[in-house]
Protein backbone atom coordinates (compact mmCIF):
# COMPACT_ATOMS: atom_id res chain seq x y z
CA UNK A 1 0.00 0.00 0.00
CA UNK A 2 1.19 3.57 -0.97
CA UNK A 3 2.26 5.53 2.27
CA UNK A 4 0.11 8.88 2.16
CA UNK A 5 2.43 11.78 0.99
CA UNK A 6 3.78 14.95 3.33
CA UNK A 7 5.87 17.34 2.57
CA UNK A 8 7.69 20.82 3.78
CA UNK A 9 10.24 23.10 2.61
CA UNK A 10 13.21 25.13 4.64
CA UNK A 11 15.27 28.40 3.64
CA UNK A 12 18.51 28.04 2.75
CA UNK A 13 19.27 31.49 4.30
CA UNK A 14 21.69 30.94 6.92
CA UNK A 15 22.62 28.31 9.66
CA UNK A 16 20.12 26.18 10.76
CA UNK A 17 19.36 26.79 14.17
CA UNK A 18 17.60 25.09 17.58
CA UNK A 19 14.00 26.86 16.28
CA UNK A 20 14.45 24.89 12.87
CA UNK A 21 15.13 21.54 14.99
CA UNK A 22 12.83 21.68 17.19
CA UNK A 23 9.72 23.36 15.67
CA UNK A 24 10.38 21.49 12.26
CA UNK A 25 13.44 18.96 11.52
CA UNK A 26 12.73 16.48 14.54
CA UNK A 27 9.40 15.67 13.07
CA UNK A 28 10.54 15.38 9.17
CA UNK A 29 13.05 13.10 10.85
CA UNK A 30 10.25 11.20 12.88
CA UNK A 31 7.72 11.30 10.03
CA UNK A 32 10.09 9.70 7.30
CA UNK A 33 9.14 6.04 8.54
CA UNK A 34 5.25 6.17 8.45
CA UNK A 35 4.68 8.98 5.31
CA UNK A 36 5.81 9.08 1.89
CA UNK A 37 8.20 12.21 2.55
CA UNK A 38 9.16 14.78 0.54
CA UNK A 39 11.81 17.44 1.97
CA UNK A 40 12.81 20.71 0.07
CA UNK A 41 15.75 23.62 0.29
CA UNK A 42 13.79 26.41 -1.10
CA UNK A 43 16.42 27.93 -2.83
CA UNK A 44 13.17 30.12 -5.04
CA UNK A 45 12.26 31.48 -2.07
CA UNK A 46 15.25 32.46 -0.27
CA UNK A 47 15.59 34.82 -3.73
CA UNK A 48 12.96 37.36 -2.50
CA UNK A 49 15.25 38.97 -0.38
CA UNK A 50 18.64 40.09 -1.03
CA UNK A 51 21.55 37.97 -1.44
CA UNK A 52 24.57 37.32 -2.90
CA UNK A 53 24.84 34.05 -5.50
CA UNK A 54 28.00 32.75 -4.60
CA UNK A 55 26.95 32.53 -0.70
CA UNK A 56 23.53 30.83 -2.01
CA UNK A 57 25.26 28.25 -3.80
CA UNK A 58 27.05 26.90 -1.27
CA UNK A 59 23.96 27.17 1.38
CA UNK A 60 22.00 25.09 -0.82
CA UNK A 61 24.52 22.26 -0.61
CA UNK A 62 25.18 22.91 3.59
CA UNK A 63 21.71 23.13 4.16
CA UNK A 64 21.29 19.50 2.47
CA UNK A 65 24.34 18.20 4.64
CA UNK A 66 22.62 19.76 7.73
CA UNK A 67 19.11 17.85 7.14
CA UNK A 68 20.96 14.56 6.66
CA UNK A 69 23.21 14.90 9.39
CA UNK A 70 20.20 15.22 11.56
CA UNK A 71 18.95 12.79 10.43
CA UNK A 72 16.92 12.73 7.14
CA UNK A 73 17.65 9.40 5.33
CA UNK A 74 17.99 9.16 1.54
CA UNK A 75 16.58 5.82 1.88
CA UNK A 76 13.72 6.64 3.75
CA UNK A 77 12.53 10.36 2.17
CA UNK A 78 13.25 12.58 -1.06
CA UNK A 79 15.53 15.25 -0.51
CA UNK A 80 15.75 18.02 -3.32
CA UNK A 81 16.50 21.57 -4.09
CA UNK A 82 13.26 23.57 -5.12
CA UNK A 83 14.84 25.15 -8.56
CA UNK A 84 15.84 21.59 -9.49
CA UNK A 85 12.07 21.36 -10.18
CA UNK A 86 10.71 24.33 -12.36
CA UNK A 87 7.28 23.02 -12.33
CA UNK A 88 7.09 24.74 -8.70
CA UNK A 89 6.41 28.14 -10.29
CA UNK A 90 4.94 26.91 -13.36
CA UNK A 91 1.80 25.65 -11.10
CA UNK A 92 2.58 28.65 -8.64
CA UNK A 93 1.52 31.02 -11.90
CA UNK A 94 -1.84 29.06 -12.02
CA UNK A 95 -2.83 29.29 -8.55
CA UNK A 96 -1.49 32.82 -8.69
CA UNK A 97 -4.83 33.45 -11.01
CA UNK A 98 -6.62 32.19 -7.74
CA UNK A 99 -5.13 34.31 -5.09
CA UNK A 100 -6.70 36.97 -3.56
CA UNK A 101 -4.06 39.97 -3.40
CA UNK A 102 -5.74 41.48 0.44
CA UNK A 103 -5.05 37.90 1.25
CA UNK A 104 -1.59 38.25 0.49
CA UNK A 105 -1.09 41.82 1.59
CA UNK A 106 -2.25 40.42 5.26
CA UNK A 107 0.25 37.72 5.86
CA UNK A 108 2.11 38.43 8.58
CA UNK A 109 5.34 37.28 7.24
CA UNK A 110 4.99 39.40 4.46
CA UNK A 111 4.54 42.35 6.18
CA UNK A 112 7.57 42.03 8.44
CA UNK A 113 10.03 41.17 5.83
CA UNK A 114 8.45 44.30 4.16
CA UNK A 115 9.38 46.42 7.13
CA UNK A 116 12.85 44.99 7.08
CA UNK A 117 13.35 45.53 3.44
CA UNK A 118 11.48 48.34 2.91
CA UNK A 119 13.77 49.18 -0.15
CA UNK A 120 13.08 45.69 -1.84
CA UNK A 121 9.56 44.84 -1.27
CA UNK A 122 9.16 43.43 -4.89
CA UNK A 123 6.42 41.31 -6.39
CA UNK A 124 8.55 37.56 -5.55
CA UNK A 125 8.17 38.55 -1.36
CA UNK A 126 4.60 39.13 -2.57
CA UNK A 127 3.94 36.30 -4.05
CA UNK A 128 5.81 33.79 -1.59
CA UNK A 129 3.14 31.99 -0.10
CA UNK A 130 1.52 31.25 -3.48
CA UNK A 131 4.85 29.62 -4.54
CA UNK A 132 4.69 27.86 -1.10
CA UNK A 133 0.99 26.61 -1.79
CA UNK A 134 2.42 25.11 -5.11
CA UNK A 135 5.07 23.23 -3.79
CA UNK A 136 2.65 21.62 -1.38
CA UNK A 137 0.16 20.73 -4.06
CA UNK A 138 2.21 19.61 -6.75
CA UNK A 139 2.78 16.69 -4.85
CA UNK A 140 -0.59 16.64 -3.24
CA UNK A 141 0.61 16.12 0.11
CA UNK A 142 -1.80 15.59 2.60
CA UNK A 143 0.49 17.12 5.12
CA UNK A 144 3.13 19.36 6.30
CA UNK A 145 5.37 19.44 9.33
CA UNK A 146 6.02 23.13 9.94
CA UNK A 147 6.87 25.31 12.88
CA UNK A 148 3.67 28.11 14.26
CA UNK A 149 4.90 30.52 11.75
CA UNK A 150 3.69 28.89 8.83
CA UNK A 151 0.41 28.15 9.99
CA UNK A 152 -0.64 31.47 8.02
CA UNK A 153 0.64 30.31 4.73
CA UNK A 154 -0.42 26.87 5.13
CA UNK A 155 -4.02 28.23 5.50
CA UNK A 156 -3.62 29.97 2.00
CA UNK A 157 -2.19 26.68 0.86
CA UNK A 158 -6.10 24.89 1.62
CA UNK A 159 -7.67 27.89 0.64
CA UNK A 160 -5.76 27.87 -3.11
CA UNK A 161 -6.43 24.16 -2.96
CA UNK A 162 -10.63 24.34 -2.60
CA UNK A 163 -10.33 26.94 -4.82
CA UNK A 164 -8.96 25.48 -7.55
CA UNK A 165 -10.91 22.05 -6.73
CA UNK A 166 -14.62 24.33 -7.24
CA UNK A 167 -13.45 26.01 -10.33
CA UNK A 168 -11.62 22.75 -12.15
CA UNK A 169 -12.68 19.87 -10.89
CA UNK A 170 -11.31 17.43 -7.68
CA UNK A 171 -7.38 17.46 -7.66
CA UNK A 172 -5.74 18.69 -4.80
CA UNK A 173 -6.29 17.18 -1.03
CA UNK A 174 -6.31 19.89 1.38
CA UNK A 175 -2.96 19.90 3.43
CA UNK A 176 -2.83 19.93 7.23
CA UNK A 177 -0.28 21.02 9.22
CA UNK A 178 2.19 18.67 11.43
CA UNK A 179 3.84 20.62 14.44
CA UNK A 180 5.94 19.09 17.28
CA UNK A 181 5.47 19.90 21.29
CA UNK A 182 7.67 22.73 20.35
CA UNK A 183 5.90 25.34 17.61
CA UNK A 184 7.66 27.90 18.75
CA UNK A 185 11.14 28.35 19.80
CA UNK A 186 11.85 31.51 21.66
CA UNK A 187 15.62 33.22 20.88
CA UNK A 188 18.06 33.56 23.52
CA UNK A 189 16.49 36.93 24.35
CA UNK A 190 13.73 35.41 25.82
CA UNK A 191 11.09 37.80 23.27
CA UNK A 192 11.11 37.26 19.66
CA UNK A 193 11.17 33.74 18.13
CA UNK A 194 14.05 32.21 17.23
CA UNK A 195 15.22 33.51 14.16
CA UNK A 196 18.69 33.69 11.38
CA UNK A 197 17.52 37.37 11.11
CA UNK A 198 17.24 38.15 14.65
CA UNK A 199 20.75 36.93 15.26
CA UNK A 200 18.98 35.20 18.56
CA UNK A 201 19.98 31.81 18.03
CA UNK A 202 22.29 28.55 18.38
CA UNK A 203 23.19 27.13 15.31
CA UNK A 204 23.47 23.27 14.89
CA UNK A 205 27.09 23.49 14.01
CA UNK A 206 28.62 25.68 16.25
CA UNK A 207 31.13 24.48 18.82
CA UNK A 208 30.14 23.87 22.39
CA UNK A 209 32.46 27.03 23.13
CA UNK A 210 29.93 28.48 21.00
CA UNK A 211 26.80 27.02 22.44
CA UNK A 212 27.99 28.19 26.21
CA UNK A 213 29.28 32.00 24.74
CA UNK A 214 25.36 32.48 23.89
CA UNK A 215 23.51 30.37 26.95
CA UNK A 216 25.68 32.49 29.33
CA UNK A 217 24.15 35.52 29.22
CA UNK A 218 20.61 34.74 27.79
CA UNK A 219 17.53 35.65 29.30
CA UNK A 220 15.72 33.67 31.98
CA UNK A 221 12.87 34.64 34.50
CA UNK A 222 13.33 38.67 34.47
CA UNK A 223 12.07 38.67 38.09
CA UNK A 224 14.98 36.39 39.85
CA UNK A 225 17.66 38.89 40.40
CA UNK A 226 19.71 37.02 42.67
CA UNK A 227 20.34 33.63 43.20
CA UNK A 228 17.89 33.41 46.38
CA UNK A 229 15.12 34.90 44.53
CA UNK A 230 12.67 31.60 43.58
CA UNK A 231 12.08 31.60 40.07
CA UNK A 232 9.22 30.30 37.35
CA UNK A 233 10.21 27.93 35.02
CA UNK A 234 6.69 27.85 33.34
CA UNK A 235 7.95 31.30 31.84
CA UNK A 236 11.55 30.91 31.42
CA UNK A 237 12.98 30.01 27.61
CA UNK A 238 16.06 27.95 29.01
CA UNK A 239 13.38 26.02 30.92
CA UNK A 240 11.61 25.28 27.86
CA UNK A 241 15.28 24.23 26.02
CA UNK A 242 16.04 21.94 28.68
CA UNK A 243 12.38 20.39 28.11
CA UNK A 244 13.75 19.43 24.55
CA UNK A 245 16.68 17.84 25.56
CA UNK A 246 16.97 17.15 29.20
CA UNK A 247 16.37 13.54 30.67
CA UNK A 248 12.91 13.78 32.72
CA UNK A 249 14.47 13.61 36.17
CA UNK A 250 16.76 16.31 35.48
CA UNK A 251 13.87 18.58 34.38
CA UNK A 252 11.85 18.31 37.34
CA UNK A 253 14.37 18.36 39.74
CA UNK A 254 15.10 21.89 37.92
CA UNK A 255 11.49 22.83 37.99
CA UNK A 256 11.59 22.14 41.57
CA UNK A 257 15.36 23.86 42.67
CA UNK A 258 14.13 26.77 40.38
CA UNK A 259 11.21 27.58 42.37
CA UNK A 260 12.52 27.27 45.57
CA UNK A 261 15.90 29.01 44.76
CA UNK A 262 17.91 25.65 45.38
CA UNK A 263 19.68 25.82 41.53
CA UNK A 264 21.20 29.47 40.39
CA UNK A 265 20.33 30.14 36.46
CA UNK A 266 24.29 29.84 35.52
CA UNK A 267 24.12 25.85 37.42
CA UNK A 268 20.57 25.65 35.27
CA UNK A 269 22.47 26.70 31.54
CA UNK A 270 25.40 24.82 32.43
CA UNK A 271 23.30 21.38 32.69
CA UNK A 272 21.55 22.66 29.57
CA UNK A 273 24.54 23.00 27.41
CA UNK A 274 25.33 19.73 28.47
CA UNK A 275 22.47 17.90 27.42
CA UNK A 276 22.00 20.16 24.56
CA UNK A 277 25.67 19.03 23.33
CA UNK A 278 24.56 15.42 23.95
CA UNK A 279 22.00 16.11 20.92
CA UNK A 280 24.31 18.45 18.88
CA UNK A 281 27.30 16.29 18.80
CA UNK A 282 26.24 13.53 16.61
CA UNK A 283 25.04 15.94 13.90
CA UNK A 284 28.34 18.23 13.95
CA UNK A 285 30.17 15.34 13.67
CA UNK A 286 28.00 13.29 10.80
CA UNK A 287 27.68 16.88 9.26
CA UNK A 288 32.09 17.29 8.91
CA UNK A 289 31.85 13.68 7.79
CA UNK A 290 29.34 14.69 4.95
CA UNK A 291 31.45 18.04 4.15
CA UNK A 292 34.98 16.04 3.50
CA UNK A 293 32.14 13.80 1.18
CA UNK A 294 30.42 16.38 -1.11
CA UNK A 295 29.68 13.94 -3.67
CA UNK A 296 27.48 12.10 -1.57
CA UNK A 297 24.78 14.85 -0.96
CA UNK A 298 25.05 15.86 -4.65
CA UNK A 299 23.87 12.25 -4.97
CA UNK A 300 21.17 12.10 -2.90
CA UNK A 301 19.96 15.63 -4.48
CA UNK A 302 20.15 14.16 -7.60
CA UNK A 303 17.72 11.27 -7.16
CA UNK A 304 15.63 13.16 -5.51
CA UNK A 305 15.10 15.79 -8.30
CA UNK A 306 14.24 12.56 -10.33
CA UNK A 307 11.65 11.70 -8.36
CA UNK A 308 10.28 14.61 -7.99
CA UNK A 309 10.17 15.74 -11.30
CA UNK A 310 8.75 13.04 -12.44
CA UNK A 311 5.88 13.56 -9.65
CA UNK A 312 5.80 17.49 -10.41
CA UNK A 313 5.20 16.63 -14.20
CA UNK A 314 2.35 14.18 -13.74
CA UNK A 315 0.27 16.73 -11.55
CA UNK A 316 1.15 20.04 -14.59
CA UNK A 317 -0.18 17.06 -16.92
CA UNK A 318 -3.43 16.95 -14.82
CA UNK A 319 -3.45 20.43 -14.30
CA UNK A 320 -3.25 22.07 -17.80
CA UNK A 321 -5.52 19.58 -18.98
CA UNK A 322 -8.08 20.80 -16.36
CA UNK A 323 -7.41 24.47 -16.93
CA UNK A 324 -7.51 24.53 -20.53
CA UNK A 325 -3.95 24.80 -21.25
CA UNK A 326 -2.33 22.90 -23.79
CA UNK A 327 -1.37 19.65 -23.12
P1 LIG B 1 12.03 28.48 7.34
O1 LIG B 1 13.19 28.18 6.47
O2 LIG B 1 11.94 29.85 7.93
O3 LIG B 1 11.98 27.46 8.54
C1 LIG B 1 12.00 26.05 8.34
C2 LIG B 1 11.12 25.37 9.39
O4 LIG B 1 11.56 25.70 10.71
C3 LIG B 1 10.45 26.19 11.47
N1 LIG B 1 10.94 27.21 12.43
C4 LIG B 1 10.62 27.24 13.73
N2 LIG B 1 9.85 26.44 14.48
C5 LIG B 1 9.74 26.72 15.82
N3 LIG B 1 10.37 27.76 16.41
C6 LIG B 1 11.14 28.61 15.69
N4 LIG B 1 11.77 29.61 16.29
C7 LIG B 1 11.30 28.35 14.28
N5 LIG B 1 12.00 28.96 13.30
C8 LIG B 1 11.76 28.24 12.18
C9 LIG B 1 9.53 26.81 10.44
O5 LIG B 1 8.20 26.91 10.92
C10 LIG B 1 9.66 25.84 9.30
O6 LIG B 1 8.78 24.74 9.46
N6 LIG B 1 8.30 29.39 4.10
C11 LIG B 1 9.05 28.33 4.75
C12 LIG B 1 9.72 27.36 3.79
C13 LIG B 1 8.79 26.70 2.82
C14 LIG B 1 7.86 25.67 3.12
C15 LIG B 1 7.25 25.32 1.87
C16 LIG B 1 7.46 25.03 4.29
C17 LIG B 1 8.74 26.93 1.49
N7 LIG B 1 7.80 26.09 0.90
C18 LIG B 1 6.25 24.35 1.81
C19 LIG B 1 6.47 24.07 4.21
C20 LIG B 1 5.88 23.72 2.98
C21 LIG B 1 10.14 28.97 5.60
O7 LIG B 1 10.55 30.07 5.34
O8 LIG B 1 10.67 28.14 6.58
Amino acid sequence: MRHKRLFSGIQPTGELHLGNYFGAITNWVRLQDQWDAIYCVVDYHAMTVEYDSDTMRRRVLEVSALLIACGLDPAKCSLFVQSDVPEHTELMWVLSTLAPMGRLQNMTQFKEKSEKNADNINLGLFAYPVLQAADILIYKAEAVPVGEDQLQHLELSRELARKFNTRFGETFPEPKQLMTEAPRILGLDGKSKMSKSLNNYIGLTETPEQVWEKLRPAYTDPARLRKSDPGNPDICNIFTLHKMVSPKELVLEIDRACRKAEIGCIECKKNLAQNLNNVLDPIRSRYSELEARPGEVLDVLAAGKERCRRTARETMDEVREKTGLRP
